[in-house]
């Protein structure tokens, strides 16, 4: 149990390099892993998450040299070369490796079992299981949630029309399509980021998207591939929710995936009145990727469109923090998936503002937030990795200091965010509880 103590009045300045993408990595591991031959990643987050992923796929006996300063050589078994793990495969805190290996693990010929921590045993897992069902899976679990025991076995293809927008579903239903005896395809409500696509396709599996179904046919193959992953922008966002709202902030965040999926954050700050600017675009192993250089600059409080929500999920901690610097209100409306990340992030993020005196309306699919000054005081993080780093950032513009509570598991997604922050500037104290 660590914690921070964050003191109020500096500033964000220089140039940061933002770690690799945490969703990316997940898969660079698993197709590289599922692929033939070798797949040398460069770039790979060595957060607690995608280390996860990492040792569950050594334990069904692929061989992986490191990860060392973001490098990983995988020596690929191919689709049907993975071995029964001889223990149950701990997915830790990360939904994405629980939902993502159900998918892979449905269609193998021996049984294995997930588990996590217990944030993760209370999240749903019955929307991975119902089409996997339907596929022909059997899966046991409790109540549709971890621990997961699954007996894998010969699949059947299915046409899947996604009841929630999720990327992670959308993964596990394609993923175990690879081992189905017919086409597998995925429609999906709303867009939600596509690295899975992207990726099969790059380690040269056919897969066709035409508008939102995104379809896989049979006999296709992985071929091992060199990959480099970009910075995740889902770590991006505290910084660029930070130097928005501190007074005299000017940094430059380097090497960041900006893959249109994923920038709601930019799109939604950017109309809140920040001042973001592009710089250096480039193609970084298939995704498109920035420097972006974010200068302070007042926040005005905004109606968010619903269709932003799903292309912004993973940054309404930070989007929280905004509003509450914000002048004048800022309505969240079609967010209820919030409500099961790693924490209830509507119900924590509320809890928190009020903690520093924000007056935040709460509702089930979202929240108003009336902007005001901060106040200091202590906060729960409920070992939300991302809201600590939100709480972290706010702590730049509040009267007196921000103490976050539970931040060990910052080490899920971006084990250097302190070393970072303070680089940048931020007066940032980590104490063990
Ligand atoms: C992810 C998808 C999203 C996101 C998560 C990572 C992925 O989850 O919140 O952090 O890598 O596919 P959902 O699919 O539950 O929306």
């Amino acid at each position: 149990m660590s914690r921070y103590l964050v003191h109020p009045g500096s500033q964000l300045r220089g140039r940061l390099p933002i770690p690799g993408d945490k969703s990316i990595s997940h898969r660079a591991v698993i197709l590289g892993a599922l692929a033939e031959g070798v797949t040398e990643v460069e770039g790979l987050l060595e957060g607690a998450d995608v280390l996860a992923t990492i040792a569950a796929f050594r334990a069904m006996g692929v061989e992986m040299e490191g990860p060392d300063h973001g490098r990983l050589r995988i020596q690929g078994v191919g689709l049907h070369g993975l071995r029964a793990p001889g223990v149950p495969l701990d997915c830790g805190n990360s939904g994405t490796a629980m939902r993502l290996l159900a998918g892979v693990l449905a269609g193998q010929s021996f049984p294995s079992t997930l588990i996590g921590d217990a944030s993760l045993q209370r999240r749903p897992m019955d929307r991975v299981l119902r089409p996997l069902a339907a596929m022909g899976a059997e899966i046991i679990a409790q109540d549709g949630r971890a621990p997961l025991r699954i007996h894998g076995r010969p699949l059947r293809g299915i046409d899947y029309v996604l009841p929630v927008a999720s990327a992670q579903v959308k993964s596990a239903v394609l993923l175990a399509g690879l081992y189905a005896e017919d086409p597998t395809c995925v429609t999906e409500p709303a867009p939600t980021r596509d690295h899975s696509e992207r990726m099969l396709r790059g380690f040269g599996y056919p897969i066709e998207r035409l508008g939102a179904r995104a379809c896989l046919r049979q006999g296709g193959r992985l071929h091992g591939q060199s990959l480099q992953v970009p910075g995740d922008i889902s770590s991006a966002a505290f910084f660029l929710l930070g130097a928005t709202i501190a007074p005299g902030s000017d940094l430059t965040l380097t090497g960041v995936g900006i893959n249109p999926t994923r920038t709601g954050v930019i799109e939604i700050l950017t109309r809140m009145g920040a001042r973001i600017d592009l710089t250096a675009l480039r193609e970084v192993g298939g995704e498109p990727v920035a420097d972006i250089r974010v200068r302070h600059a007042p926040l005005q409080g905004m109606v968010i469109p619903p269709r932003l929500v799903s292309l912004a999920i993973d940054e309404f901690p930070a989007l929280f923090i905004a509003a509450a610097c914000a002048k004048g209100r800022t309505v969240i409306t079609g967010a209820e998936e919030l409500r099961v990340k790693e924490s209830d992030r509507i119900a924590v993020m509320a809890s928190g503002l009020r903690a520093l005196g924000v007056t935040v309306e709460e509702r089930v699919d979202g929240a108003v937030i009336h902007g005001s000054l901060l106040g200091g005081g202590r906060v729960e993080s409920h070992g939300d990795h991302r809201v600590a780093m939100a709480f972290a950032m706010a702590a730049l513009v509040a009267r007196d200091a921000i103490e976050i509570l539970d931040c060990a598991n910052v080490a899920t997604s971006f084990p250097n965010f302190p070393a970072l922050a303070q680089q940048a500037g931020l007066l940032l104290a980590v104490a063990d509880a």
